[in-house]
Formats: C-alpha cells, structure tokens, sequence
C-alpha cells in the first residue's frame, strides 16, 4: 500500500507523547522513515526519561514501520543537530522537520518569575531553532529548489488571541510565527516551506490549565474530537509534496476542523507633512482607527473581555 509521505525522512521533536506522538505514528502509517526526539520531561520541563522517546519508536518498528530515538533537550542545539545527522546517517537525506516539543508553566505576568519565563521560551523558541538551523544548511547544501523540504512549527492560540495567564508561551509562541515567516522567506529558495500549526487537543498539557481556563476545553468529549490523532492529518498534509503551494502561514486545527489565518496586515494608516502635532495626531487616530478598533480580529482569549 502506498501512503502519502512513502519514503520521506523526518524528524519530529516531542514525538513521545500527545501530539508529537500522533503525528508519528500516522506518518508511519503513511510510509515516513523517522527521528524521533523526545525529552520525556515533565509538563512544566522538569525532568527527563528516555522512555516515551524509545517507546514510540519501538512501537513504529514493531508494526513495520521505521523509526530511530533520541531522548536529548531539543533545546541544547547540540540535540538538533545531532537528530539532522541522525536522520542522514541512518535514512540518507532529510525531507522534513515537525518541531512539536513544548512546555507550560503558567503564571499571570505579575507573579511570573524570571526562571518561568526562561524556561518556557528557551524550550519553544531555542527548541525550534535547534532544528531548524542545521535543517536549513543541509537543504541549502543540497541545491535543489524543487525539494519539497518541510519545517512545520507549532504555535498556539493563546499567542494569536492572547491567553492572560500564559504571558510567557504567548509570547514564544508569537515568536515562533515570526520565525516560522522568517525562514519561509529565506528558504523558498532551496525548496523549503515553513508553517506553523495552532492545535486544539486534550494532552498531558492541557491537562494541567484549570477546566475554566481551557479554551473549547477538555470536557470529556462523547466522541473522540478532542483527540491530538485529530491534528495529525493536516501536519501529514503540510509535510507530503503536495503542498509546495502553502508556506509562511499558520494553521489552526483542533477537532474535526482545520482553519487558516491571516497574517497581521495594515488596517488603516494616518500620516503627518512632517514630525507629528500630538493634538493633530490624537484626532487622527481618534478619527481613523477608533472606528475600525471594534471591527479587527478579537485579541481576547476564550471571551475574557480586556477591561
Ligand atoms: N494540546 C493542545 O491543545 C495545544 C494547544 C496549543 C499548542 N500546543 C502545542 O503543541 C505541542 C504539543 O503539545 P501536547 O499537548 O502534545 O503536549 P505533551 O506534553 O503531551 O507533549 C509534549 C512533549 O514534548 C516533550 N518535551 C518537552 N520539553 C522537551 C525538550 N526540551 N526536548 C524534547 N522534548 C521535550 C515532552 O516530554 C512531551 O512528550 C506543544 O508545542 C504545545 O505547546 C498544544
């Protein structure tokens, strides 16, 4: 049997539980040869255990597919750019790299300390850039603008809408948008596509984010829509030749549904002859941007209204 994604050469970090670990198995099921890294750490980053790494790749390999481990910090680039020279020496070459890995520790700003937030953007945005940066030189290395190379990043609605008691992930998953744009430019060239995926699922993660704080929440489901085997479609989408068209975006998915945003765009703009008059410039924006203030993408999460 044929499969969407037969022959192509990937690694996916945070492949040990959750979402990682979906996306692994139906890209296995799909024909991928795989890397796969998994820290085995705890919700908040603490700790780490090879199991959850070793386990699903024993389990890909047990039901024909093929799969090779690595329990390392994706947030040490030495991680990074062992998992390239893994997937090289092992598979030949590197097609794709799906960067799932993530932590939480979530604090209101007025309560967050410097060692949460650290901690949170080194996982996410060094996390991400582990990968990415030896990935990068290897396909730039190949000159092969027709390579249908993939990086498929994940970021979250609690940085498109603005989660108030996430002030740190919002933030590195923001970046992550930027990254991801940042190297969609940069490597359209060498036949490179970047993305990012916003997911809805019931994890681990989300398991830890009090009931009233969840956004669609985790409400035991009577199907199985919250499941993460529900956003491992659309990565195995990005991640197949067929989607040489699509780079520099994000994605939403969660449930049954996949969306896709816009990218931030200008609105409206006001101008001055020369250097502003702030009575002149007060009038403007009153005039000009108060009126279609209402009418922009709500930046609240889960209905929280900004007081
Ligand atoms: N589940 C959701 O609804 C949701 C929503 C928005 C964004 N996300 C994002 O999706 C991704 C997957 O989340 P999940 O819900 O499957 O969580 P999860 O906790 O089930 O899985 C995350 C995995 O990443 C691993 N990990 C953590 N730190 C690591 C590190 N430094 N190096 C290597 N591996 C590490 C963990 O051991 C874990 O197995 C994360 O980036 C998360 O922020 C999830």
């Amino acid at each position: 049997m044929s499969g969407t994604l037969d022959g192509r050469v990937v690694i996916v970090t945070g492949a040990g539980r959750g979402i990682g670990a979906s996306v692994s198995r139906l890209f296995a099921e799909q024909g991928a040869k795989l890397v796969l890294n998994d820290l085995g750490a705890n919700p908040d980053g603490t700790g780490g255990d090879e199991g959850p790494a070793r386990e699903i790749a024993d389990e890909i390999t047990r039901a024909g597919g093929e799969a090779v481990s690595d329990g390392g910090d994706i947030a040490d680039t030495a991680t990074g750019k062992r998992l390239v020279d893994l997937a090289v020496s092992t598979y030949g070459k590197l097609d794709v790299v799906v960067n799932v890995a993530g932590i939480l520790r979530d604090k209101m700003i007025f309560n967050l300390d410097d060692e949460d937030w650290d901690a949170v953007i080194r996982v996410h945005l060094r996390g991400h850039f582990s990968t990415i940066k030896p990935a990068a030189a290897y396909w730039r290395e190949q000159r092969n603008p027709d390579g249908h190379f993939r990086i498929i990043n994940f970021t979250s609605d609690s940085a498109l809408q603005g989660s108030p008691g996430q002030p740190n992930y919002a933030a590195a998953k923001m970046g992550i948008i930027g990254l991801t744009a940042s190297v969609a430019n940069a490597l359209g060239r060498y036949g490179v596509t970047a993305n990012a995926i916003a997911p809805g699922a019931a994890t681990r993660l989300t398991a830890t984010i009090p009931q009233d704080k969840k956004l669609g929440g985790d409400r035991p489901a009577a199907d199985d829509s919250r499941s993460p085997d529900n956003i491992a479609p659309i990565v195995t989408y990005l991640a197949s030749e067929a989607s040489d068209w699509l780079s520099g975006r994000t994605l939403g998915a969660a449930g049954y549904g996949v969306t896709l945003w816009n990218n931030p765009e200008v609105r409206a703009s006001i101008s001055s002859d020369g250097p502003w008059d702030l009575e002149d410039l007060a009038k403007q924006v009153e005039s000009e941007f108060r009126p279609l203030a209402d009418g922009l993408h709500p930046s609240i999460f889960m209905g929280q209204i900004p007081k």
